[in-house]
């Protein structure tokens, strides 16, 4: 079975509550038991965390023996060099994702310190671009 874990980064615990025109109405938590329930083959991890560190840490743990990572690090993706490293020094393949488009969003939120290291990118569809990072491990 496939270990795949989708690590959301800073402010992505709000979903459902946050800025919802932008991000949706939906939980996280209910839009991972969908998900759960439809990719029953995959073990499908999840962890969030609002600390730039902790989500070093979880790359670092996780990037040597999963067959896949999601990485949402939401605002440090445009800021954050040192989660750019991090994504560069483990083995595992990460699949940068974003519910918006951020190319359709303010200039500072184009530039990404994941993407050069990342397996691929998927932006724009909604909660649907996790979906479609696991079909990509698949
Ligand atoms: C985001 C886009 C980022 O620019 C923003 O800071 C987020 C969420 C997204 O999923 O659309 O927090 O990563």
């Amino acid at each position: 079975m496939k270990k795949i874990i989708i690590i959301n980064g800073p402010n992505l615990n709000l979903l459902g509550k946050r800025e919802p025109n932008i991000y949706g109405s939906l939980t996280f938590t209910e839009f991972l038991d969908e998900v759960k329930d439809k990719y029953t083959g995959v073990k499908l991890e999840y962890y969030q965390s609002n600390i730039e560190g902790e989500l070093i840490n979880k790359l670092h743990e996780v990037g040597f023996d999963y067959d896949g990572i999601i990485l949402n690090a939401a605002a440090y993706t445009h800021t954050s060099i040192g989660l750019g490293d991090a994504v560069k020094a483990i083995e595992t393949p990460v699949v940068e994702v974003h519910i918006s488009n951020t190319f359709a969003r303010e200039e500072f939120r184009h530039q990404s310190f994941i993407s050069s290291n990342a397996k691929g990118v998927v932006l724009g569809f909604g909660l649907q671009s996790y979906e479609l990072a696991i079909q990509s491990f698949l």
